[in-house]
C-alpha cells in the first residue's frame, strides 16, 4: 500500500446487509428464486405491469423500514472515520443500511429505495412510503413515476467516479457480493490492473473468488469488523 494510509475501495452486495434481515438475490431462497427478475427488475417489466413493481419495491422499502444496520455496515463507517478522505464505500444495494450504520457519501450505483425518479423529467425526491403508477412527479406533475433503482439494461449510477477511485486504489475489498452482476463484477479486475491488492470478505467464496489475492470466509457481521480492526490497528 502506497504510503502509511491507503488508499481503499469497497464494494458491498447484498451478503453485508443479509444479517439486518434483508433478503439477497441468489441464496437458497433469494429474491430472485422468488419474483422473475424480467417483470420487477426491467424496463420492459416496469412499461407492462408499473403497479406489480410498485409493489415489490414497496414491499422491500417496507421491509428496509423495519431493518437495522449491523456490526458490517458500522465497523466500515469506523474505518472511513480512520482514514479521513482514503475510503470510497461502493454499494450496489438499495437500503439505506450504510448510512444508518453512520457511512457517509455511499456511492449507490444500482440506486436506492428511498429515492423517487421522475420517468420524464428526472427529477429526483425522497420516495413515500408506498408508490403507485397515478403518483405524479411533484416538478413536471407527469404521472412517470419510478423508483430510483437501477433495472438490468439500465447504466448504474456514478460509474465515472467509482472508476476513478479503483485507479487509485491500493486495496479493493469486495463484501457479501456474489460477483454475477456487471459492470460491479469487474471491479476486481479493473482494480488489479492499477496495481491494488484485493480481498473478499463472504460467506463462501464467490464465484468469482480467484480473483481475489485473499478471501476471508465468514458472516459480514464477524469477518468486517475484524478485518476493519487489523486495518485501524496498523494504522497506530
Ligand atoms: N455475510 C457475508 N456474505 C453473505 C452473507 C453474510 N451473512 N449472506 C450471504 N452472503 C453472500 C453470498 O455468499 C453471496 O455471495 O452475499 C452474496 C449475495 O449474492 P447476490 O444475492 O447475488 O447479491 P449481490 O451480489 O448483491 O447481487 C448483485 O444483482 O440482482 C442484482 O441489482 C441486484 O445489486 C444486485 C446485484
Amino acid at each position: 500500500m502506497a504510503g502509511a494510509t491507503p488508499r481503499i475501495v469497497i464494494l458491498t452486495g447484498a451478503g453485508v446487509s443479509a444479517e439486518s434481515g434483508l433478503g439477497t438475490f441468489r441464496d437458497v431462497g433469494g429474491l430472485w428464486t422468488q419474483y422473475d427478475l424480467n417483470e420487477v427488475a426491467t424496463p420492459e417489466g416496469f412499461a407492462r405491469n408499473p403497479a406489480l413493481v410498485h409493489d415489490f419495491y414497496n414491499a422491500r422499502r417496507a421491509n428496509c423500514r423495519g431493518a437495522a444496520p449491523n456490526a458490517a455496515h458500522e465497523a466500515l463507517a469506523r474505518l472511513s472515520a480512520a482514514l479521513p478522505g482514503q475510503v470510497t464505500l461502493v454499494t450496489q444495494n438499495v437500503d439505506d443500511l450504510h448510512e444508518r450504520g453512520g457511512s457517509r457519501d455511499v456511492i449507490h450505483m444500482h440506486g436506492r429505495l428511498d429515492t423517487a425518479l421522475c420517468g420524464s423529467c428526472g427529477h429526483r425526491w425522497p420516495a413515500p412510503e408506498m408508490m403507485t403508477p397515478d403518483d405524479p412527479c411533484p416538478a413536471c406533475h407527469a404521472p412517470e413515476t419510478r423508483p430510483d433503482v437501477v433495472w438490468f439494461g439500465e447504466m448504474p449510477y456514478r460509474m465515472d467516479a467509482i472508476y476513478r477511485a479503483l485507479l487509485r486504489a491500493d486495496l479493493f475489498v469486495a463484501i457479501g457480493t456474489s460477483g454475477n452482476v456487471y459492470p460491479a463484477a469487474g471491479f476486481v479486475a479493473e482494480a488489479r490492473e492499477a496495481g491494488a491488492r484485493t480481498l473478499e470478505l463472504n460467506l463462501e467464496p464467490c464465484d468469482r473468488h480467484g480473483a481475489f489475492d485473499e478471501t476471508r470466509q465468514g458472516p459480514a457481521s464477524v469477518v468486517v469488523p475484524e478485518w476493519v480492526d487489523e486495518v485501524i490497528a496498523r494504522l497506530t
